[in-house]
């Protein structure tokens, strides 16, 4: 039995593993017991229920969609941080000069970062090319942020971190950074200023119609069963614009969902078919 003022049995934590799976993709593995009773404990004392199955009762039957919502948060797993995994980086950087040095100025350039968590992965992308290549603020460029968890969304949007966020970075990737004098950090305004965060379950409808030339979903994946991953990562290949990439995480693969993409990096993956180029 798990430390703490609620046990989790084995038909409780069923009935949660069922339920987050069916409203977000995410599997929980047997190994995520003690997670699921220090992240839900919290939420049940706070709502004065008996247990756990009493929880999933009341989600079921009488809970506000803010309360939904907290179970979802609760049970994300929002680590990530800037500059994560940076070769992608790099790649995204050289395909970027590709696309100055051959379109007009002006030129669309669209950007997703699918599962951003607090911000850091669209963030990095946004200060990384307009480093590179300041004339993207004459370009129709916007990336846009999403992730299922309302509350990371909202640590997003503020584009405010602990200094501590910068450790390891180095002196030219921390620079842009504002130092607000109270152990925070800010991310410049022109980057915020490309950056649209929405809510988005990447399990059910999504509304925008593309196509994006790059679509970052990294270290997101990880949490779905493989037919979940499958349907996801092709469905990105249809929002994809010919020739744009997919980056995904280190320890991920596209699974059954690789039939549109041709490998052509280290977790970096080309689109075959694309989007027809149409305004999104
Ligand atoms: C570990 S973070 C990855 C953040 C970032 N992509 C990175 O690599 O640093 C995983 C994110 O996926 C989000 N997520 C999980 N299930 C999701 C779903 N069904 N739809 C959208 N986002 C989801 C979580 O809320 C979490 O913020």
């Amino acid at each position: 039995m798990e430390q703490g003022e609620y046990s989790l049995s084995e038909r409780e934590f069923s009935r949660i593993k069922e339920r987050v799976y069916r409203v977000a993709g995410i599997a929980l593995s047997d190994a995520k017991r003690t997670l699921v009773v220090s992240r839900l404990s919290k939420i049940v004392r706070a709502l004065g229920l008996p247990g756990f199955d009493a929880y999933v009762d009341y989600l079921e039957k009488g809970a506000s969609s803010i309360e939904e919502q907290d179970f979802v948060n609760a049970l994300t797993t929002n680590l990530t941080r800037f500059y994560r995994e940076d070769h992608h980086f790099d790649h995204l950087r050289d395909y970027v000069g590709t696309l100055i040095s051959t379109k007009p100025r002006g030129t669309r350039l669209r950007i997703w970062s699918a599962g951003c968590s607090t911000g850091p992965e669209p963030y990095t992308i946004g200060m990384d090319l307009l480093a590179a290549y300041p004339e993207l603020k004459r370009w129709d460029f916007k990336i846009l942020g999403t992730d299922i968890d309302t509350a990371v969304l909202g640590k997003a949007a503020r584009g405010i971190y602990p200094e501590s966020e910068l450790t390891g970075l180095s002196a030219a990737r921390a620079r842009p950074f504002e130092h607000l004098g109270d152990g925070t950090v800010s991310v410049p305004a022109a980057v915020r200023e490309l950056v649209a965060f929405k809510q988005l379950n990447l399990i059910t409808d999504w509304p925008m119609k593309g196509p994006f030339d790059a679509i970052f979903c990294r270290n997101v994946a990880i949490y779905f069963d493989k037919p979940t991953q499958g349907m996801v990562f092709g469905r990105f290949g249809k929002l994809l614009a010919p020739e744009g990439f997919l980056y995904i995480g280190h320890s991920e693969n596209l699974g059954s969902g690789g039939d549109g993409f041709r490998l052509v990096g280290k977790t970096i993956y080309q689109s075959r078919t694309g989007a027809k180029r149409e305004a999104a």
